[in-house]
């Protein structure tokens, strides 16, 4: 079994996947990263020259073809479980685990990095309130709800208890 995390921008998706999967020896894989490769274009590129549509198609192509192993790590997209077919599809891949962080806190971390998330470019705070409270309802339908505002090395064995790893 694999895990799968969910959750905001800024939780803490990548960090903590990655830590996870180095601690238990499994394999991460970002599905940013694999939209990426496969459009041989940054995520800002894809949303720029051919809109959000499109980055959400190819991230459902992306999605579909991904395989978890044993103890593999899937860092999600903030937007990912949004779309119904991907939240059955991913139900069905692993667990999902959702990094839960305080909207301030989500601010604070976002703030150093705002240019690589197209979504955040109309300003960080409001984005994000508004995107939580379209996609909180969804995230909270997750295996398990992790609260992710502690360091990276306390979710990851918070993580490692809830999964038996
Ligand atoms: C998005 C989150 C981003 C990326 C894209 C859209 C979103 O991923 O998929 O910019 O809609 O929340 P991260 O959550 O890994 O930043």
């Amino acid at each position: 079994m694999g895990v799968i995390l969910i959750g905001m921008m800024g939780s803490g998706k990548t960090t903590v996947g990655r830590l996870l999967a180095s601690r238990v020896g499994g394999n991460f894989a970002d599905l940013d990263d694999l939209v990426e490769e496969r459009a041989e274009m940054s995520v800002r590129e894809i949303f720029e020259t051919q809109g959000e549509a499109k980055f959400r198609a190819l991230e459902r192509e992306a999605l579909s073809s991904v395989r978890l192993d044993e103890r593999s790590v899937l860092a999600a997209g903030g937007g990912t479980p949004c779309n119904s077919v991907n939240l059955v599809q991913m139900r069905k891949m692993a667990p999902l685990a959702y990094l839960r962080v305080p909207v301030n806190l989500l601010v604070e971390r976002l703030a150093d990095a705002p240019s690589v998330r197209p979504k955040l470019d109309s300003g960080i705070e409001a984005a994000i309130r508004e995107l939580l409270k379209e996609r909180e309802e969804i995230y909270e339908t997750a295996d398990f709800v992790v609260d992710a505002s502690a360091s990276p090395s306390i979710v990851v064995e918070d993580l490692r208890g809830r999964l038996g790893w």
